[in-house]
């Protein structure tokens, strides 16, 4: 008797748990408030209640046993409908705030562009690849005997005051003033081959900063080499180089000049791409403009690089990128390239 009591009031205990349920399930208006009732009833009372099933007479316990499944039944699809419910009305509503408009104009993603030393050395490389020279590269840390005693500048060489040098605490240790320290290396490298090559870098000079000279900058090296190179060898590369790089019209003239590692040595002048030649204020009213120095290379270099003069020669030249690119762009100022200065830099190129 007291264990069926117990069960019918275990049983009408169901039916207003239902009630409750239903009527808290219909009150959930999103997520969070379904995940709730959740958590009270489906993992709560209704859990506990079908714990209680231990508790009845066992007769009654099939029929309470039923009824409580069927309860948890009922329950969890109620559940489930509901929450895809929510769900749903969820995504309609951010679908519906954050409503993305195809038809407006993107931001533009800026472009970055090369450094305009680069873009003049990129220039120089494709000219020399068309005339066959090779790209060598050599350090730019030197040793005091490549960049100049192998370069016929024994120490003491009034020469070596054309350079001047940022030593390193290392005794014999520098900075190289001058790409042509690179023609001794190749040469190793490649003696007894001929050689058509260009030495590009960075350069380092101890010097005081101003419009016209920088402690830092970029210089291309030439260098040929074989068993019939002539001037006439050398001022047809330089032609072809400057009518490439300044246009077809250009006159190249050569002035005697002096480096101790080329003998005889030259300096090369371009008529003025701004004048052409009439004088104005770029060329200082010579009609010139200096673009590099150049020569044969000197018969003891040739030899400190293994080759054998008598039956070897060659030529080399030096040019600076930057004063190429000054003239190409009338830049009055070689600090302009390593300030970083986004308005100079950003009015080179595409
Ligand atoms: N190295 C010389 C300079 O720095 C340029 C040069 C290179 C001259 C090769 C002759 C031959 O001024």
């Amino acid at each position: 008797m007291l264990a069926l009591r117990a069960g019918k009031i275990i049983m009408s205990d169901l039916a207003s748990l239902e009630q409750r349920a239903l009527t808290d399930l219909r009150a959930c208006t999103d997520e969070a408030a379904l995940r709730a009732w959740n958590t009270r009833y489906l993992k709560g009372e209704v859990d506990q209640a079908m714990k209680r099933i231990g508790e009845l007479p066992p007769a009654d316990r099939p029929a309470y046993g039923q009824q409580i499944h069927a309860l948890k039944n009922k329950l969890s699809s109620e559940y489930e409908t509901a929450l895809a419910k929510a769900k749903e009305r969820a995504l309609a509503r951010s679908l519906a705030s954050d409503a993305l408009d195809v038809t407006l104009p993107g931001r533009p993603a800026r472009r970055g562009r090369l450094h305009i030393s680069t873009q003049t050395l990129r220039a120089i490389y494709t000219i020399f690849a068309d005339l066959g020279f090779q790209v060598y590269r050599s350090s730019e840390v030197e040793d005091d005997e490549t960049n100049f005693g192998l370069l016929n500048m024994p120490e003491h060489h009034p020469a070596r005051d054309m350079w001047d040098t940022f030593h390193t605490t290392k005794p014999g240790v520098l900075l190289r003033t001058h790409t042509s320290p690179g023609q001794i290396h190749v040469m190793r490298e490649l003696c007894p081959k001929p050689i058509r090559v260009i030495l590009p870098g960075m350069c380092y000079r101890y010097e005081a900063i101003t419009t016209r000279s920088e402690i830092m900058f970029h210089q291309v090296e030439g260098l040929a080499i074989g068993e019939r190179v002539t001037m006439a060898d050398l001022k047809g590369t330089l032609i072809a180089f400057a009518r490439r790089l300044f246009g077809d019209r250009r006159k190249v003239r050569i002035r005697s000049s002096y480096f101790p590692f080329t003998e005889p040595s030259i300096e090369v002048d371009m008529d003025c791409i701004v004048c052409a030649g009439e004088g104005c204020s770029l060329c200082k009213k010579s009609g010139w403009l200096e673009i590099l120095g150049a020569g044969m290379v000197h018969p003891v270099v040739l030899r400190n690089g293994g080759y054998d003069p008598e039956r070897f020669s060659g030529f080399a030249f030096g040019m600076g990128p930057e004063r190429i690119a000054m003239l190409s762009y009338a830049i009055d100022d070689i600090r302009q390239f390593w300030a970083n200065d986004l308005r100079f830099l950003q009015q080179f190129g595409t």
